[in-house]
C-alpha cells in the first residue's frame, strides 16, 4: 500500500466513504546560502528535499472545508470557506490550511468558496526549520485549485503562485519572504536554485556530484508562533527601519526623487550599486555600530511613536539602540556569498562553497542574531567530524545545519556525528529525525493514487 493509499483510507475512515479522491506532494527545503535576505528582496540558493508533506483531497459538502492529519498531535478541524476566515488561535496548524484558502479565494475574487475534505501526511517532521508549514500551505494549495478546477501552469503558473502563497502565508503573522514557497512551487530533482525577487525568477544550478549536502537536527524545534515569532520577526522589522535610514542617505548621495523600497533596490533599482558602493553607504547610514530609536528619529524627521507604529511595532529597543550596523553588514555580506555560491556550484568547487557556508554560519550568528549555542556547538562538531562547510539553514534559532560532506567520508561523518553529538542527547526531538543526506527532488506536484 503506497503512503497514498493510506491517507485515502484515512480520509474516508475520519469524514466518510465516497467521492474521488486525489493527492498531491510539497517537499520540504534546505538553504544553502542566503538566509533572512529574502524578505529584502536579495537573492537566495535553497534546495528541495526529498522528504516532503502528502495530502489527499476531494470535494465536500456545503461550503466546509474538513481538515485531518495522519498525525495525532495535530488535531482535525473544520472551518466554513466564506471569505475573510477568520484564523484560529495562533501556533494551530489548521491557520496553514486557511492561509492558503483564503489566498486563493482573494486571487479569485472568491467570497464564498467551495468545501473540501483534506488528509495530511508525509515524512518531513515538523517544527525543524525545513519548511514543513509551507509545505503544508503549498499542498492544501493545489488541493483547493483542483476542486476548484483551476489548472496549476495554465490558469496559474507556478511563479504566480509562489508570489501569491509568500504573501498568503503572512496569514499566520510571520513577516517571512518568498523563499520558501518559492522553492517547493519551482525547485527540482538533481538541483538547488538561486532564486531572485521582484520580480521573482529561478536559476537552476547543480549540486556537487562527490560531495554531499547533510542536514543535521540540533534537536531544538522552531516553532513559528510565541517568543519564535517575535523573534523571527524582528529580521523584517529592524530592515525595514534600515532600509528607511539607508533612503535618506541615498538622497543625499543620489538625490531626493530617489526611492528604494527594499533594500535590494541597491543592487537591482534604478540605483544598479555594485558591492563596493553599496559597502560605502551602508559605511556613511552607519557610522557607528548601534543607532538609537532617538537618532532614527532624528535622522528620518520623524516622531519615534511614528517609526514604531509604521516599522518597528512592539520590537524592544536595547539601551544602547539597535545593532543596524551588522544586521545591514549582514546582507551585504550574504548577498556577495550568494553569488559566489552559485559560480562554485556551476564550477564544481567544493572547498570554496564549503567556505562560503562557514562565513554565512559566522554573519549569521554574529551580525545577524540567529543562531544558537546550540547551533553553534552542532555546527563546530560537524566541521570536525569531516564536513568542509557548516551552516544553520532556514530562520535559525533552533532546527537543523546544513553540512558539506565529501562522499566517500559520509559514513565516517555519521558515526563521529552519532558519537559526539547524538548519542550523548536526551532530547525527545532524536526519534523524529537526526541526520539525514539532503537529496534535491521534484517541486510541488500531484500524485496518482
Ligand atoms: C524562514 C522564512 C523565509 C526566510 C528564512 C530565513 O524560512 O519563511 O522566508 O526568511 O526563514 O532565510
Amino acid at each position: 500500500m503506497t503512503e497514498f493509499d493510506s491517507l485515502a483510507r484515512r480520509l474516508e475512515a475520519q469524514f466518510g466513504a465516497g467521492g474521488r479522491i486525489d493527492a498531491c506532494r510539497a517537499p520540504g527545503r534546505i538553504n544553502l546560502l542566503g538566509e533572512h535576505v529574502d524578505y529584502n528582496g536579495l537573492p537566495v540558493l535553497p534546495m528541495t528535499l526529498d522528504r516532503g508533506v502528502s495530502a489527499v483531497f476531494r470535494a465536500g459538502e456545503g461550503e466546509t472545508v474538513r481538515v485531518g492529519n495522519i498525525r495525532d498531535e495535530f488535531a482535525p478541524g473544520a472551518f466554513a470557506n466564506r471569505s475573510p476566515i477568520a484564523a484560529s488561535e495562533s501556533g494551530s496548524w489548521l491557520n496553514y490550511c486557511k492561509a492558503a484558502v483564503e489566498a486563493i479565494n482573494q486571487r479569485f475574487g472568491l467570497v464564498e468558496g467551495p468545501g473540501f475534505d483534506l488528509v495530511v501526511g508525509g515524512t518531513l517532521p515538523r517544527a525543524v526549520g525545513l519548511s514543513s508549514s509551507t509545505a503544508l500551505v503549498v499542498a492544501v494549495a493545489l488541493a483547493y485549485l483542483r476542486i476548484l478546477g483551476k489548472n496549476l501552469d495554465t490558469t496559474i503558473s507556478r511563479i504566480a503562485l509562489a508570489e501569491l502563497l509568500a504573501q498568503g502565508e503572512r496569514y499566520v503573522g510571520t513577516q517571512g519572504g518568498g523563499m520558501d514557497q518559492a522553492i517547493i512551487l519551482l525547485g527540482d530533482a538533481d538541483s538547488a536554485c538561486k532564486i531572485d525577487f521582484f520580480p521573482l525568477r529561478v536559476e537552476r544550478v547543480p549540486v556537487f556530484a562527490d560531495h554531499v549536502f547533510v542536514v543535521c537536527n540540533s534537536l531544538v524545534p522552531v516553532r513559528k508562533s510565541g517568543e519564535a515569532l517575535r523573534q523571527y520577526n524582528a529580521g523584517p522589522a529592524l530592515s525595514r527601519l534600515i532600509r528607511a535610514l539607508v533612503e535618506k542617505q541615498a538622497q543625499f548621495a543620489f538625490g531626493a526623487e530617489v526611492e528604494i523600497e527594499r533594500l535590494g533596490d541597491l543592487w537591482f533599482g534604478p540605483l544598479c550599486l555594485t558591492d563596493g558602493e553599496v559597502e560605502a553607504l551602508f559605511a556613511e547610514t552607519f557610522p557607528r555600530p548601534r543607532t538609537t530609536l532617538a537618532e532614527a528619529s532624528a535622522r528620518l524627521g520623524m516622531s519615534e511613536d511614528e517609526i514604531r507604529r509604521q516599522w518597528l511595532g512592539e520590537l524592544p529597543e536595547p539601551a544602547d539602540g539597535f545593532p543596524l550596523q551588522a544586521r545591514a553588514r549582514h546582507q551585504l555580506t550574504e548577498h556577495i556569498r550568494v553569488n559566489q555560491g552559485r559560480d562554485c556550484l556551476l564550477a564544481g568547487d567544493a572547498e570554496t562553497f564549503g567556505a562560503l557556508m562557514d562565513a554565512s554560519h559566522r554573519s549569521c550568528a554574529e551580525d545577524y542574531f540567529v543562531s544558537s549555542p546550540e547551533l553553534d556547538r552542532l555546527v563546530k562538531i560537524a566541521r570536525d567530524a569531516g564536513s568542509i562547510g557548516s551552516r544553520l539553514t532556514g530562520a535559525g534559532f533552533g532546527g537543523c545545519t546544513v553540512n558539506l560532506v565529501p562522499r566517500a567520508e559520509l559514513e565516517e561523518f555519521d558515526a563521529r556525528m552519532k558519537r559526539e553529538f547524538y548519542d550523548a542527547s536526551t532530547s525527545e526531538g532524536a526519534d523524529d529525525m537526526t541526520m539525514i543526506p539532503a537529496i534535491p527532488a521534484p517541486a510541488a506536484s500531484y500524485r496518482d493514487l
